[in-house]
């Protein structure tokens, strides 16, 4: 079988090695496509593949289109949003992700950009401590377990909202947070809010005027989830009101431009997202794809398959 990594913000090399190593041991072919800077590119490679590594790659139904061999593709992460999963449901391609393989790499990346932002942009001027404050951790899943351990080695208090902690809150205190059961509650409880939810029809556009208004007057919002859970035009509404709000995030908004201009210190972005981008990440990620699809190819076995 041709197992094809398209990686348009590649792995590091010795992520590649594994991979690479799994899959010639199990007698498959490694085929690489790495910073590749057209969707023909990408449409070309996967001409012949029978199954695809992907990281944010977009594997949109053009691209399941022109692979007519493709029995699977696994994203080397957690979101899935880059995929889209009718279109391969309906060729009989079965999608997977990694799930928590990546998630340290990226809590740690959510304390990095904390202390950036506490710390005035380290430009010499007098900036503020994480011990004492109150975090809220939107959402619960492996990365936000993760950044809630961290958190408490800053003597930060933790609380958390999610779905499942609001159904069931005494999972909270399996991991030494407070469970909460809304998220205005959650803003209204926290002096920082890490977001940690998938991008989907319910999280789009979620994080509000209402919701950031609760927060108080010199709050940081870090996102290292996606650009598009968060209502941009409120977010410079507030931060055009609050003169000591500060946003960090991974991912690169649409209005960046206007976000440095107006904002300086107070904003931080990453010029390409990083937030998994370490080599344990990527090798675990990446080892994990590889195994899942060797796996798959030799007993049909379909854990982490996301398009049931
Ligand atoms: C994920 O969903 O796993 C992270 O956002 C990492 O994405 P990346 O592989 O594009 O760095």
């Amino acid at each position: 079988m041709k197992v094809l990594v398209a990686t348009e913000k590649p792995f590091a090399k010795a992520a590649v090695d594994g991979i690479r190593k799994i899959v010639e041991e199990a007698g498959h072919k490694l085929v690489l496509l790495e910073k590749y800077t057209s969707t023909d590119q990408l449409l070309e490679a996967v001409a012949d593949a029978d199954a695809l590594i992907v990281r944010s790659d977009k594997v949109t139904a053009d691209v399941v289109a022109a692979a007519p061999k493709l029995k699977i593709v696994v994203r080397a992460g957690a979101g899935f949003d880059n995929l889209d999963l009718a279109a391969c449901t309906e060729k009989g391609i079965v999608a997977m992700n990694t799930p928590g393989q990546n998630s340290n790499a990226v809590a740690e990346l959510v304390f990095g950009m904390l202390i950036y932002l506490q710390r005035a942009g380290f430009s010499g001027a007098s900036g503020s401590e994480l011990k004492g404050k109150k975090l809220g951790l939107h959402a619960f899943g492996n990365i936000g377990k993760i950044v809630a351990n961290i958190a408490k080695g800053f003597g930060m208090e933790v609380y958390a909202f999610s779905p499942s902690l609001a159904r069931n809150p005494k999972l909270g205190d399996q991991y030494g947070v407070t469970a909460i059961t809304s998220p205005e509650e959650l803003y209204d409880k926290s002096d920082i809010v890490s977001l940690h939810m998938p991008a989907n029809d319910q999280t789009k556009g979620c994080i509000n005027y209402d919701l950031m208004s609760r927060l108080p007057q010199n709050a940081i919002i870090i996102n290292t989830a996606r650009k598009e859970v968060i209502n941009e035009a409120d977010l410079v509404r507030i931060m055009e009101e609050r003169p000591k709000f500060k946003y960090g995030t991974d991912i690169c908004p649409g209005n960046h431009e206007e976000m440095v201009q107006k904002f300086g210190v107070r904003y931080l972005s990453s010029s390409k997202k990083c937030g998994a981008q370490t080599e344990e990440a990527n090798v675990n990620a990446g080892l994990a794809a590889a195994s899942q699809i060797c796996k798959f190819f030799a007993t049909g076995d379909r854990t982490f398959q996301l398009n049931k």
